[in-house]
């Protein structure tokens, strides 16, 4: 994950005030708020919290983000231990909370016990899939569980669509590869696609903001515009174009946002 991604997140929880880094559950209802968002939040962080397997009870939550879904986790009394790669992450765990923490990347992680399940909730991305699957068959015990929870490309996809995510073909073979085997599978692609015409509005919001400021300044101070146009020029094309990853349409037609739960097979781990 990049210093900038890590920035973004912050963003959210820091400046947003989210409890939970993903993007949500929705109802069909529900008008585009923040308040609904952290309501489609925690729909999704019980969605996933159901499909637990009554087996697992050693769990590794992999790039835990706030935490709220490993305290939530902790709350039923599993063993959860956690991992992240991200300083503040890290900082912000082990001031909190008490439970193993791994400062690391998922791909380098050495495990020194097996677990019954992997939670990666919108962490596999981030994660390159040929290690992916082969660190979770050395994390795991016999018949243990892989809970993914993500957006994957889709082959059709194209520009800046297809540079966030699996592409979802590669990652089902690599996955088939590997021994695990598909337990669950739920397209929600439709229910988080509301968190895009949020982000959407908001962007858009504060680019007119931005615009009606620039405008009167123009008028009042043209050279000071100029100079300031010159500085953050760059940076105002980059919002521009990162807004396109904000199109839910763009998204539905090139991405699939699923759950997939896959279970080692028994000979695959030894
Ligand atoms: C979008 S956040 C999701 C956080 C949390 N799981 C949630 O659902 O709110 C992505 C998480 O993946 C972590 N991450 C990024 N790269 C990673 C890697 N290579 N291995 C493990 N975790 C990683 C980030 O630090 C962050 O905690």
């Amino acid at each position: 994950m990049s210093r900038e991604d890590d920035r973004v997140l912050r963003f959210y929880n820091e400046v947003l005030g989210l409890d939970h880094l993903h993007y949500g559950l929705w109802n069909e209802e529900d008008e585009l708020t923040l308040s609904n968002l952290k309501e489609a939040q925690l729909r999704y962080e019980n969605f996933l919290i159901d499909r637990l397997p009554p087996s697992a009870q050693k769990v590794l939550d992999v790039g835990c983000g706030t935490s709220a879904m490993t305290r939530r986790m902790l709350s039923m009394g599993l063993d959860v231990h956690v991992l992240s790669p991200d300083e503040t992450q890290k900082n912000n765990f082990t001031e909190n909370l008490d439970a193993p923490f791994y400062h690391c990347r998922f791909e380098d992680f050495e495990p020194g016990e097996r677990f019954d399940c992997l939670v990666m909730s919108e962490s596999a991305q981030y994660i390159p899939y040929a290690q992916l699957f082969a660190t979770a068959k050395k994390s795991l015990s016999t018949g243990g569980f892989l809970m993914i929870c993500d957006y994957f490309v889709l082959d059709n996809a194209r520009g800046t669509m297809a540079l966030s995510g699996h592409n979802l073909t590669k990652f089902r073979i690599e996955s088939k590869k590997n021994g695990f085997k598909l337990m669950e599978e739920r397209d929600l692609t439709d229910r988080v696609a509301k968190t895009l015409d949020l982000g959407n509005l908001l962007a858009h919001r504060i680019l007119t903001g931005l615009d009606i400021l620039t405008d009167k300044t123009r008028k009042k101070h043209p050279f000071l515009t100029r100079m300031a146009f010159r500085l953050f020029r760059k940076k105002w094309e980059k919002l521009n174009r990162e807004r396109e990853l904000l199109d839910s349409e763009q998204f539905k037609s090139q991405k699939r946002y699923l759950f997939l739960l896959f279970q080692l097979s028994e000979a695959s781990n030894a």
